[in-house]
Protein backbone atom coordinates (compact mmCIF):
# COMPACT_ATOMS: atom_id res chain seq x y z
CA UNK A 1 0.00 0.00 0.00
CA UNK A 2 1.09 3.39 -0.96
CA UNK A 3 2.73 5.36 2.00
CA UNK A 4 2.29 9.44 1.89
CA UNK A 5 2.39 12.16 4.59
CA UNK A 6 -0.69 12.88 5.57
CA UNK A 7 -2.26 15.01 7.97
CA UNK A 8 -3.76 13.12 11.00
CA UNK A 9 -6.17 14.18 13.97
CA UNK A 10 -4.24 14.84 17.34
CA UNK A 11 -6.33 13.06 19.85
CA UNK A 12 -9.75 10.61 20.06
CA UNK A 13 -11.57 13.95 21.55
CA UNK A 14 -10.72 15.89 18.07
CA UNK A 15 -11.99 12.93 15.74
CA UNK A 16 -14.92 12.34 18.02
CA UNK A 17 -15.48 16.30 17.56
CA UNK A 18 -14.57 16.51 13.93
CA UNK A 19 -16.97 13.55 13.36
CA UNK A 20 -19.63 14.78 15.30
CA UNK A 21 -19.23 18.28 13.59
CA UNK A 22 -20.22 16.05 10.17
CA UNK A 23 -22.87 14.38 11.90
CA UNK A 24 -24.35 17.28 13.69
CA UNK A 25 -25.89 19.77 11.37
CA UNK A 26 -29.43 20.61 9.74
CA UNK A 27 -30.47 17.20 9.69
CA UNK A 28 -30.51 17.48 13.90
CA UNK A 29 -31.97 20.87 14.32
CA UNK A 30 -34.20 21.36 11.19
CA UNK A 31 -34.91 17.91 9.58
CA UNK A 32 -34.96 15.80 12.64
CA UNK A 33 -37.98 17.79 14.69
CA UNK A 34 -40.36 18.52 11.80
CA UNK A 35 -39.93 14.42 11.12
CA UNK A 36 -40.95 13.48 14.37
CA UNK A 37 -43.71 15.71 13.88
CA UNK A 38 -44.76 14.53 10.77
CA UNK A 39 -44.28 10.71 11.96
CA UNK A 40 -45.97 10.28 14.98
CA UNK A 41 -43.58 11.87 17.76
CA UNK A 42 -42.38 9.26 20.43
CA UNK A 43 -42.60 6.29 18.06
CA UNK A 44 -40.44 7.31 15.29
CA UNK A 45 -37.78 8.20 17.97
CA UNK A 46 -37.53 4.73 19.02
CA UNK A 47 -37.33 3.81 16.02
CA UNK A 48 -34.49 6.01 15.08
CA UNK A 49 -32.75 5.23 17.96
CA UNK A 50 -33.06 1.49 17.22
CA UNK A 51 -31.81 2.27 13.77
CA UNK A 52 -29.03 4.13 14.58
CA UNK A 53 -27.42 1.19 16.60
CA UNK A 54 -27.94 -1.35 14.42
CA UNK A 55 -28.32 0.11 10.98
CA UNK A 56 -26.54 3.48 10.88
CA UNK A 57 -23.78 2.52 13.13
CA UNK A 58 -22.32 -0.31 11.30
CA UNK A 59 -22.40 1.58 7.93
CA UNK A 60 -20.18 4.53 9.73
CA UNK A 61 -18.28 1.62 11.01
CA UNK A 62 -17.42 -0.08 7.26
CA UNK A 63 -16.75 3.77 6.34
CA UNK A 64 -14.45 4.15 8.87
CA UNK A 65 -12.92 0.87 8.57
CA UNK A 66 -12.35 1.24 4.84
CA UNK A 67 -11.13 4.95 5.38
CA UNK A 68 -8.58 4.10 8.45
CA UNK A 69 -7.27 0.86 6.58
CA UNK A 70 -6.30 3.01 3.29
CA UNK A 71 -5.43 6.51 4.61
CA UNK A 72 -6.42 7.70 1.42
CA UNK A 73 -9.29 9.86 0.10
CA UNK A 74 -12.44 7.97 -1.34
CA UNK A 75 -11.45 6.79 -4.82
CA UNK A 76 -7.54 6.51 -3.61
CA UNK A 77 -9.52 4.19 -1.11
CA UNK A 78 -10.82 1.83 -3.36
CA UNK A 79 -8.17 2.11 -5.67
CA UNK A 80 -5.50 0.84 -2.73
CA UNK A 81 -7.64 -1.90 -0.88
CA UNK A 82 -9.31 -3.51 -4.59
CA UNK A 83 -6.84 -2.03 -7.57
CA UNK A 84 -7.97 -1.80 -11.31
CA UNK A 85 -11.02 -3.02 -10.19
CA UNK A 86 -14.75 -1.29 -11.01
CA UNK A 87 -14.91 -0.40 -6.92
CA UNK A 88 -12.99 2.77 -8.08
CA UNK A 89 -16.67 3.90 -9.62
CA UNK A 90 -18.13 3.79 -5.86
CA UNK A 91 -14.80 6.18 -5.29
CA UNK A 92 -15.69 8.32 -7.93
CA UNK A 93 -19.07 9.03 -7.30
CA UNK A 94 -18.69 9.70 -3.54
CA UNK A 95 -16.70 12.30 -4.27
CA UNK A 96 -19.47 13.76 -6.40
CA UNK A 97 -22.02 13.03 -4.16
CA UNK A 98 -21.27 15.11 -1.21
CA UNK A 99 -20.69 18.32 -3.71
CA UNK A 100 -23.72 18.08 -5.31
CA UNK A 101 -25.20 17.76 -0.77
CA UNK A 102 -23.14 20.72 -0.46
CA UNK A 103 -24.97 22.55 -3.35
CA UNK A 104 -28.28 22.35 -1.78
CA UNK A 105 -27.38 22.14 2.41
CA UNK A 106 -25.42 25.62 1.85
CA UNK A 107 -28.68 27.16 0.33
CA UNK A 108 -30.23 26.36 3.31
CA UNK A 109 -26.93 27.37 5.35
CA UNK A 110 -26.96 30.78 3.97
CA UNK A 111 -30.72 30.89 5.03
CA UNK A 112 -29.21 30.53 8.52
CA UNK A 113 -27.13 33.56 7.85
CA UNK A 114 -29.69 35.43 7.02
CA UNK A 115 -31.75 34.52 9.88
CA UNK A 116 -29.37 34.84 12.52
CA UNK A 117 -28.64 38.78 10.58
CA UNK A 118 -32.49 39.10 10.78
CA UNK A 119 -32.42 38.37 14.68
CA UNK A 120 -29.78 40.66 15.57
CA UNK A 121 -31.75 43.35 14.13
CA UNK A 122 -34.58 42.73 15.37
CA UNK A 123 -36.81 41.78 12.25
CA UNK A 124 -39.01 39.43 13.57
CA UNK A 125 -40.41 41.78 16.83
CA UNK A 126 -43.85 42.55 16.52
CA UNK A 127 -44.70 40.93 13.50
CA UNK A 128 -47.57 38.34 13.46
CA UNK A 129 -47.25 34.38 12.47
CA UNK A 130 -48.87 35.71 8.65
CA UNK A 131 -45.60 38.37 8.68
CA UNK A 132 -43.00 36.06 10.03
CA UNK A 133 -44.35 33.21 7.15
CA UNK A 134 -44.48 35.33 4.27
CA UNK A 135 -41.32 37.21 5.43
CA UNK A 136 -39.56 33.63 4.63
CA UNK A 137 -41.77 33.18 1.83
CA UNK A 138 -40.53 36.25 -0.11
CA UNK A 139 -36.63 35.83 1.02
CA UNK A 140 -36.14 32.23 -0.56
CA UNK A 141 -38.18 33.17 -4.03
CA UNK A 142 -36.65 36.48 -4.14
CA UNK A 143 -33.35 36.12 -6.84
CA UNK A 144 -30.22 37.92 -5.28
CA UNK A 145 -30.57 37.82 -1.42
CA UNK A 146 -30.73 33.99 -0.87
CA UNK A 147 -27.45 33.76 -3.17
CA UNK A 148 -25.48 36.47 -1.57
CA UNK A 149 -25.85 34.59 1.92
CA UNK A 150 -25.35 31.22 0.25
CA UNK A 151 -22.54 32.96 -1.09
CA UNK A 152 -21.37 33.97 2.31
CA UNK A 153 -21.55 30.48 3.55
CA UNK A 154 -20.01 28.85 1.66
CA UNK A 155 -16.88 31.07 1.43
CA UNK A 156 -16.92 30.62 5.67
CA UNK A 157 -16.65 26.84 4.64
CA UNK A 158 -13.90 26.79 2.03
CA UNK A 159 -11.62 29.19 4.23
CA UNK A 160 -11.81 26.63 7.23
CA UNK A 161 -11.39 23.79 4.49
CA UNK A 162 -8.10 26.05 3.05
CA UNK A 163 -6.46 26.12 6.40
CA UNK A 164 -5.86 22.56 6.47
CA UNK A 165 -7.21 19.25 8.65
CA UNK A 166 -5.11 20.41 11.93
CA UNK A 167 -5.23 23.79 11.56
CA UNK A 168 -8.74 24.03 10.10
CA UNK A 169 -11.16 21.24 10.53
CA UNK A 170 -9.52 20.02 14.06
CA UNK A 171 -8.99 23.43 15.11
CA UNK A 172 -12.86 24.77 14.70
CA UNK A 173 -14.98 21.51 15.79
CA UNK A 174 -13.38 21.13 18.66
CA UNK A 175 -13.89 24.91 19.77
CA UNK A 176 -17.35 25.30 18.41
CA UNK A 177 -18.78 21.60 19.17
CA UNK A 178 -18.50 21.91 22.68
CA UNK A 179 -20.07 25.47 22.78
CA UNK A 180 -23.05 23.62 20.34
CA UNK A 181 -23.92 21.48 23.18
CA UNK A 182 -24.83 24.15 25.75
CA UNK A 183 -26.30 26.60 23.58
CA UNK A 184 -29.01 23.84 22.41
CA UNK A 185 -29.18 23.34 26.48
CA UNK A 186 -29.49 26.55 27.03
CA UNK A 187 -32.85 26.65 24.43
CA UNK A 188 -33.72 23.43 26.14
CA UNK A 189 -34.17 24.91 29.18
CA UNK A 190 -35.79 27.62 28.32
CA UNK A 191 -37.90 26.02 26.02
CA UNK A 192 -39.58 23.45 28.26
CA UNK A 193 -40.18 26.03 30.80
CA UNK A 194 -42.83 27.93 29.02
CA UNK A 195 -46.22 27.57 29.30
CA UNK A 196 -48.17 25.05 27.36
CA UNK A 197 -44.81 23.14 26.96
CA UNK A 198 -45.96 20.13 28.46
CA UNK A 199 -47.90 19.14 25.88
CA UNK A 200 -44.58 19.35 23.44
CA UNK A 201 -42.74 16.90 25.67
CA UNK A 202 -46.03 14.76 26.34
CA UNK A 203 -45.58 14.03 22.01
CA UNK A 204 -41.73 13.37 22.56
CA UNK A 205 -42.15 10.94 24.93
CA UNK A 206 -45.46 9.05 24.59
CA UNK A 207 -45.73 6.47 21.56
CA UNK A 208 -48.20 6.51 18.82
CA UNK A 209 -47.06 3.42 17.26
CA UNK A 210 -50.77 3.46 15.22
CA UNK A 211 -48.94 6.38 13.06
CA UNK A 212 -45.88 3.87 12.98
CA UNK A 213 -46.42 2.64 8.92
CA UNK A 214 -43.78 1.07 6.70
CA UNK A 215 -42.94 4.76 4.82
CA UNK A 216 -42.12 5.97 8.59
CA UNK A 217 -40.20 2.80 9.54
CA UNK A 218 -38.28 4.12 6.10
CA UNK A 219 -38.12 7.53 7.01
CA UNK A 220 -36.63 6.68 10.46
CA UNK A 221 -33.68 4.69 8.88
CA UNK A 222 -33.09 7.52 6.38
CA UNK A 223 -33.23 10.38 9.09
CA UNK A 224 -30.67 7.99 11.05
CA UNK A 225 -28.56 7.88 7.75
CA UNK A 226 -28.56 11.62 6.93
CA UNK A 227 -27.97 12.31 10.04
CA UNK A 228 -24.46 10.56 10.94
CA UNK A 229 -23.41 11.68 7.13
CA UNK A 230 -23.33 7.91 5.72
CA UNK A 231 -22.85 6.55 2.29
CA UNK A 232 -21.49 10.00 0.92
CA UNK A 233 -17.47 9.05 2.10
CA UNK A 234 -17.49 12.08 4.76
CA UNK A 235 -16.78 9.74 7.43
CA UNK A 236 -14.43 7.50 5.12
CA UNK A 237 -12.32 11.03 4.47
CA UNK A 238 -11.78 12.22 8.22
CA UNK A 239 -11.24 8.67 9.29
CA UNK A 240 -8.50 8.26 6.66
CA UNK A 241 -7.09 10.90 9.05
CA UNK A 242 -7.37 8.96 12.25
CA UNK A 243 -3.96 7.67 13.79
CA UNK A 244 -3.21 3.91 13.96
CA UNK A 245 -3.31 3.43 17.61
CA UNK A 246 -6.58 5.03 18.04
CA UNK A 247 -9.61 2.90 18.65
CA UNK A 248 -12.30 3.50 15.95
CA UNK A 249 -14.89 1.40 17.41
CA UNK A 250 -15.30 3.86 20.30
CA UNK A 251 -14.85 7.03 18.13
CA UNK A 252 -17.84 5.31 16.11
CA UNK A 253 -19.63 5.21 18.87
CA UNK A 254 -18.61 8.23 20.60
CA UNK A 255 -19.61 10.39 17.16
CA UNK A 256 -23.03 8.05 17.18
CA UNK A 257 -24.15 8.57 20.17
CA UNK A 258 -23.26 12.59 20.72
CA UNK A 259 -25.43 12.43 17.58
CA UNK A 260 -28.24 11.15 18.64
CA UNK A 261 -27.89 13.16 21.93
CA UNK A 262 -27.80 16.09 20.43
CA UNK A 263 -31.22 15.50 17.79
CA UNK A 264 -32.99 14.63 21.52
CA UNK A 265 -31.68 17.76 22.52
CA UNK A 266 -32.79 19.93 19.18
CA UNK A 267 -36.22 17.82 19.51
CA UNK A 268 -36.66 19.14 23.15
CA UNK A 269 -35.77 22.34 22.48
CA UNK A 270 -37.92 22.86 19.74
CA UNK A 271 -41.20 20.86 20.11
CA UNK A 272 -42.17 22.06 23.27
CA UNK A 273 -41.78 25.86 21.67
CA UNK A 274 -43.90 24.65 19.30
CA UNK A 275 -46.87 23.38 21.36
CA UNK A 276 -46.40 26.76 23.34
CA UNK A 277 -46.94 28.90 20.30
CA UNK A 278 -49.99 26.67 19.05
CA UNK A 279 -48.53 25.58 16.09
CA UNK A 280 -48.72 21.90 14.35
CA UNK A 281 -45.88 19.64 14.79
CA UNK A 282 -46.30 18.49 11.60
CA UNK A 283 -45.70 22.02 9.72
CA UNK A 284 -42.83 20.52 7.45
CA UNK A 285 -39.21 21.58 6.43
CA UNK A 286 -40.48 25.60 7.37
CA UNK A 287 -40.74 24.43 11.02
CA UNK A 288 -37.91 26.07 12.11
CA UNK A 289 -37.62 29.29 10.00
CA UNK A 290 -41.36 29.93 9.30
CA UNK A 291 -42.40 29.31 13.12
CA UNK A 292 -40.07 29.53 15.52
CA UNK A 293 -38.77 33.22 14.95
CA UNK A 294 -42.36 34.06 15.70
CA UNK A 295 -42.61 31.89 18.73
CA UNK A 296 -39.59 33.75 20.06
CA UNK A 297 -41.04 36.87 19.63
CA UNK A 298 -44.11 35.76 20.98
CA UNK A 299 -43.54 34.67 24.09
CA UNK A 300 -40.73 37.14 24.65
CA UNK A 301 -43.37 39.91 23.97
CA UNK A 302 -43.08 41.82 27.35
CA UNK A 303 -39.49 41.23 27.35
CA UNK A 304 -38.33 41.64 23.98
CA UNK A 305 -34.78 41.24 24.32
CA UNK A 306 -35.28 38.05 25.48
CA UNK A 307 -37.38 37.18 22.52
CA UNK A 308 -34.27 38.19 20.77
CA UNK A 309 -31.82 36.90 22.35
CA UNK A 310 -32.95 33.29 22.37
CA UNK A 311 -33.65 34.13 18.48
CA UNK A 312 -29.70 35.01 17.83
CA UNK A 313 -28.79 31.96 20.36
CA UNK A 314 -31.00 29.66 18.25
CA UNK A 315 -29.54 30.99 14.53
CA UNK A 316 -26.14 30.82 15.66
CA UNK A 317 -26.19 27.08 16.80
CA UNK A 318 -28.00 26.53 13.49
CA UNK A 319 -25.15 28.23 11.23
CA UNK A 320 -22.87 26.47 13.69
CA UNK A 321 -24.00 23.11 13.10
CA UNK A 322 -24.36 23.83 9.29
CA UNK A 323 -20.89 24.83 8.91
CA UNK A 324 -19.16 21.71 11.13
CA UNK A 325 -21.13 19.50 8.45
CA UNK A 326 -20.76 21.23 5.05
CA UNK A 327 -16.63 21.34 6.07
CA UNK A 328 -16.53 17.44 6.06
CA UNK A 329 -18.49 17.59 2.30
CA UNK A 330 -16.12 19.92 0.73
CA UNK A 331 -13.29 17.68 2.44
CA UNK A 332 -13.82 14.81 0.39
CA UNK A 333 -13.30 16.62 -2.80
CA UNK A 334 -10.47 18.50 -1.61
CA UNK A 335 -8.41 15.50 -0.41
CA UNK A 336 -9.46 13.74 -4.28
CA UNK A 337 -8.04 16.60 -6.01
CA UNK A 338 -4.98 17.13 -3.98
CA UNK A 339 -4.13 13.56 -3.54
CA UNK A 340 -5.40 12.03 -6.94
CA UNK A 341 -4.86 14.99 -9.38
CA UNK A 342 -2.44 16.64 -7.43
CA UNK A 343 -3.33 20.19 -6.94
CA UNK A 344 -2.84 22.29 -3.95
CA UNK A 345 -5.06 22.63 -1.29
CA UNK A 346 -6.05 26.23 -2.75
CA UNK A 347 -6.64 25.64 -5.96
CA UNK A 348 -8.79 22.30 -5.62
CA UNK A 349 -10.73 24.28 -2.70
CA UNK A 350 -11.66 27.18 -5.23
CA UNK A 351 -12.44 23.84 -7.94
CA UNK A 352 -15.00 22.53 -5.39
CA UNK A 353 -16.51 26.36 -4.46
CA UNK A 354 -17.26 27.36 -8.17
CA UNK A 355 -18.61 23.98 -8.78
CA UNK A 356 -20.76 23.83 -5.44
CA UNK A 357 -21.59 27.47 -5.80
CA UNK A 358 -23.10 27.46 -9.19
CA UNK A 359 -25.42 23.95 -8.59
CA UNK A 360 -26.56 26.16 -5.20
CA UNK A 361 -27.20 28.94 -7.45
CA UNK A 362 -29.76 26.54 -9.47
CA UNK A 363 -31.03 25.61 -5.98
CA UNK A 364 -31.63 28.80 -4.39
CA UNK A 365 -33.29 29.71 -8.23
CA UNK A 366 -35.43 27.12 -7.70
CA UNK A 367 -37.42 28.56 -5.71
CA UNK A 368 -38.08 31.92 -7.30
CA UNK A 369 -36.91 32.99 -10.79
CA UNK A 370 -36.48 29.19 -12.08
CA UNK A 371 -39.76 27.78 -10.16
CA UNK A 372 -41.05 26.78 -13.39
CA UNK A 373 -37.85 24.09 -14.05
CA UNK A 374 -38.89 20.71 -13.43
CA UNK A 375 -36.83 17.42 -13.09
CA UNK A 376 -39.23 14.51 -12.65
CA UNK A 377 -42.22 16.90 -11.51
CA UNK A 378 -39.74 18.29 -8.47
CA UNK A 379 -38.12 21.84 -8.52
CA UNK A 380 -33.99 21.68 -8.57
CA UNK A 381 -33.75 21.88 -4.93
CA UNK A 382 -35.84 19.34 -4.41
CA UNK A 383 -34.92 17.24 -7.06
CA UNK A 384 -31.10 16.92 -5.33
CA UNK A 385 -32.26 16.97 -1.89
CA UNK A 386 -34.07 13.33 -2.68
CA UNK A 387 -31.73 12.30 -5.56
CA UNK A 388 -29.08 12.70 -2.63
CA UNK A 389 -30.45 11.80 0.51
CA UNK A 390 -33.00 8.95 -0.64
CA UNK A 391 -31.00 7.46 -3.19
CA UNK A 392 -27.18 8.74 -3.39
CA UNK A 393 -26.32 8.25 0.55
CA UNK A 394 -28.38 4.95 0.56
CA UNK A 395 -26.90 3.12 -2.37
CA UNK A 396 -23.17 4.65 -1.19
CA UNK A 397 -24.26 3.21 2.61
CA UNK A 398 -24.36 -0.17 0.04
CA UNK A 399 -21.82 -0.27 -1.01
CA UNK A 400 -19.38 0.38 1.42
CA UNK A 401 -20.97 -1.77 3.88
CA UNK A 402 -20.57 -4.61 0.75
CA UNK A 403 -17.08 -3.79 0.42
CA UNK A 404 -16.02 -4.14 3.95
CA UNK A 405 -18.05 -6.92 4.84
CA UNK A 406 -17.30 -8.70 1.43
CA UNK A 407 -14.47 -7.76 -0.57
CA UNK A 408 -12.16 -7.01 2.64
CA UNK A 409 -10.41 -9.80 3.80
CA UNK A 410 -12.33 -10.51 7.40
CA UNK A 411 -8.85 -10.44 8.75
CA UNK A 412 -8.12 -7.15 7.39
CA UNK A 413 -11.37 -5.72 8.55
CA UNK A 414 -10.49 -7.45 12.09
CA UNK A 415 -7.51 -6.07 12.36
CA UNK A 416 -8.94 -2.31 11.88
CA UNK A 417 -11.32 -3.01 14.22
CA UNK A 418 -9.17 -3.88 17.32
CA UNK A 419 -5.97 -2.56 16.09
CA UNK A 420 -4.29 -5.90 15.38
CA UNK A 421 -5.83 -7.92 18.50
CA UNK A 422 -4.52 -5.34 20.89
CA UNK A 423 -7.90 -4.29 22.11
CA UNK A 424 -9.44 -6.41 23.49
CA UNK A 425 -12.63 -5.18 24.47
CA UNK A 426 -13.58 -4.68 20.55
CA UNK A 427 -12.26 -8.46 19.78
CA UNK A 428 -15.50 -9.02 21.94
CA UNK A 429 -17.57 -6.67 19.97
CA UNK A 430 -15.84 -7.74 16.59
CA UNK A 431 -17.92 -10.55 15.54
CA UNK A 432 -21.69 -8.67 16.51
CA UNK A 433 -20.76 -5.60 14.33
CA UNK A 434 -19.47 -7.79 11.26
CA UNK A 435 -22.55 -9.71 11.08
CA UNK A 436 -24.29 -6.29 11.09
CA UNK A 437 -22.04 -4.95 8.18
CA UNK A 438 -22.53 -8.15 6.41
CA UNK A 439 -26.42 -9.04 6.38
CA UNK A 440 -28.26 -6.59 8.69
CA UNK A 441 -27.40 -3.33 6.95
CA UNK A 442 -27.38 -3.95 3.62
CA UNK A 443 -30.93 -5.95 3.81
CA UNK A 444 -32.05 -2.74 5.65
CA UNK A 445 -30.77 -0.31 3.09
CA UNK A 446 -32.35 -2.16 0.49
CA UNK A 447 -35.85 -2.11 2.37
CA UNK A 448 -35.23 1.95 2.77
CA UNK A 449 -34.28 1.81 -0.90
CA UNK A 450 -37.56 0.17 -1.87
CA UNK A 451 -39.62 1.99 -0.03
CA UNK A 452 -38.31 4.70 -1.24
CA UNK A 453 -38.70 4.10 -4.91
CA UNK A 454 -42.54 3.30 -3.96
CA UNK A 455 -43.15 6.23 -2.14
CA UNK A 456 -42.11 8.92 -4.97
N1 LIG B 1 -25.23 14.87 8.91
C1 LIG B 1 -25.53 16.18 8.43
C2 LIG B 1 -26.73 16.72 9.18
O1 LIG B 1 -27.34 16.00 9.97
O2 LIG B 1 -27.05 17.88 8.96
C3 LIG B 1 -25.79 16.18 6.96
C4 LIG B 1 -24.69 15.63 6.12
C5 LIG B 1 -23.38 15.99 6.36
C6 LIG B 1 -25.01 14.79 5.10
C7 LIG B 1 -22.36 15.46 5.57
C8 LIG B 1 -24.01 14.26 4.32
C9 LIG B 1 -22.71 14.60 4.56
F1 LIG B 1 -21.79 14.12 3.80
Amino acid sequence: MEQRTRESFGSRFAVIMAMAGSAIGLGNIWRFPYMTGRYGGAAFILVYVATSFLLALPIMLSETIIGRRSRSNTFGAMENLAPGTRWKWLGLLTVLSPMLILSYYSVVGGWSVEYLLKSCMQDFVRADSGEVASMFGSFISSAWPPVIMHTVFLLMVAGIVLAGVKSGIERFTKLTMPVLFVLIVLMLVYSVSLPGARKGIMYLVKPDFSRLTAEAVAAAMGQSFFSLSLGVGTMLTYASYIRKDENIFASGVGTAVSDMAFALLAGFAVMPAVFAGGIEPGAGPGLVFETLPFIFNKIGASMPWLGTAISVIFFITILVAALTSAISMMEVGTAYLVEEKHMNRFGAVAVIFCFVWAAGLLCSLSFGPLSHVRIFGNGIFDFLDKLCSNFLMTFGGLLFTVFAGWKMKTSDVRDEFTNGGTIRSNEFWFKTVYFLIRYVAPAAIVMIFVTNLIID
